[in-house]
């Protein structure tokens, strides 16, 4: 089942809303390419994919950091610290979904499109929620 970005979501800056909701289509069509042909996708499609999503958390997390700094947010280091992780994690996980570490094809789709879901989900909601109401410049 695709993500679908709800208001509950918003971390009340616009900017922010529309890179996770850009987050949330690369995940989605990741999601909707490995069900196709049951779950059989050749792996440079797949590779494509993540790459993409790869690039845009990378152009994602630096302009949350670079707004942060514009208005001294207390929650910056802790912030960057949270993208250092993600990004970790992240890269790992892909690794490991291509380095067949994941179990069988299907497996490993199953494995990633849930670890997919819970990474957004933790950098939306444990991170950049903090943010709300807290960006306003001092
Ligand atoms: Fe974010």
């Amino acid at each position: 089942m695709s993500l679908v970005w709800h208001e509950s979501m918003s971390v009340g800056i616009e900017e922010i809303d529309s890179d996770h909701q850009h987050l949330i289509s690369i995940i989605n069509e990741f999601i909707t390419t490995a069900k196709e042909n049951s779950g059989v996708v050749d792996q440079a499609t797949l590779k494509n994919i993540l790459d993409k999503l790869k690039k845009y958390t990378a152009e994602h997390f630096a302009r949350e950091e670079e707004m942060q700094k514009k208005v001294q947010y207390l929650g910056l280091e802790d912030n960057q610290r949270q993208h250092a992780i993600l990004t970790k994690t992240l890269y790992e996980f892909i690794d490991n979904f291509f380095g067949g570490r994941l179990g069988n094809q299907a497996e490993a789709t199953d494995k990633i499109n849930a670890f997919l879901r819970r990474w957004l989900v933790d950098h939306i909601v444990k991170t950049d929620m903090k943010m709300r109401g807290n960006m306003s410049a001092p």
